[in-house]
């Protein structure tokens, strides 16, 4: 299975490239999942959380480098208290098992989002899996966490207010630096299970060039076979980034 798409040694010069450096997962349909089997909907949650390791070492096998998942985002605190409270106690303790075991390959865990609003055991939870994997050199997960990409561009532009920097020195880089993503390639490629087909506030500056692949397939149930297949997909996408496709050797396809 694993042996059909190889990541390229060399970069390709014709727009393609078959193994995305970054993807990015919008894990969706816990609740439905639970619903299919009469189960509760945090039945759906736990089912998720257990999912993230299968699917973090399926990329990682693959050769991509870098993986985010949108865990919680600033507008999961409008649903039912229960369900926000179920779910942050999951987060924390999926943070905790999961970190060890991923420590264990080697994963460097980074944090997106707002760490303020967070019960005081998640925060310490977080900043413990981020010290615990800061040396890591494999893997890079990013878990966004009370993250929203509104909220994210908001921040920013409030720091470099804060920090004085004069209006001509403002420019997409420095912009970029400022973001909670700062230190991350854009992502190649996201990823949304369940059938939705909207970002829902996901890194919206981050996403300009991304490549989108939707899925009806529940995130419980999102495994190595969709991996591949989503991969599959992406390896076969022509990027332009808004110019004009070219040819192997550089020069513009007639
Ligand atoms: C959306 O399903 C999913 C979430 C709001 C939570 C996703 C979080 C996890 C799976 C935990 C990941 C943990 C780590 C540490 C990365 P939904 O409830 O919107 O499903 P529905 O649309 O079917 O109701």
């Amino acid at each position: 299975m694993q042996t059909q798409v190889k990541p390229f040694s060399t970069p390709p010069t014709d727009g393609h490239h078959p193994i995305p450096l970054h993807v990015a997962i919008i894990m969706d349909g816990n609740g439905r999942w639970a619903s299919q089997r009469n189960l509760p909907r945090l039945e759906g949650h736990r089912a998720g959380t257990e999912n993230v390791r299968r699917v973090v070492q399926a990329f990682a096998r693959w050769g991509v480098r870098y993986l985010t998942l949108y865990a919680f985002s600033t507008e999961n605190w409008s649903r039912p208290k229960e369900e926000v409270q179920g779910l942050l106690d999951l987060l924390e303790a999926t943070i905790q098992r999961e970190g060890k075991a991923l420590h264990k390959e080697k994963v460097r865990i980074r944090h997106l989002g707002r760490l303020d609003r967070l019960p005081p055991s998640l925060q310490q939870a977080i900043h413990e899996v981020l010290a615990l994997t800061r040396h890591n050199e494999g893997l890079t997960l990013s878990v966004a966490l009370d993250y929203g990409g509104r909220d994210e561009i908001v921040s920013a532009v409030r720091r470099i207010l804060q920090d004085g920097i004069p209006p001509e020195r403002v420019d997409e880089v420095l912009f970029a630096r400022y973001l909670y993503t700062a230190d991350l390639p854009d992502p190649d490629l996201i990823i949304r299970t369940a059938a939705e087909q909207r970002l829902s506030n996901f890194l919206l500056w981050q996403s300009a060039y991304s490549e989108f692949y939707f899925t009806p397939t529940y995130w419980p149930d999102f495994n190595e076979e969709e991996v591949e297949r989503a991969l599959t997909a992406f390896a076969q996408r022509q990027r332009r980034y808004g110019g004009l496709p070219t040819a192997p050797n550089g020069a513009p396809h007639p």
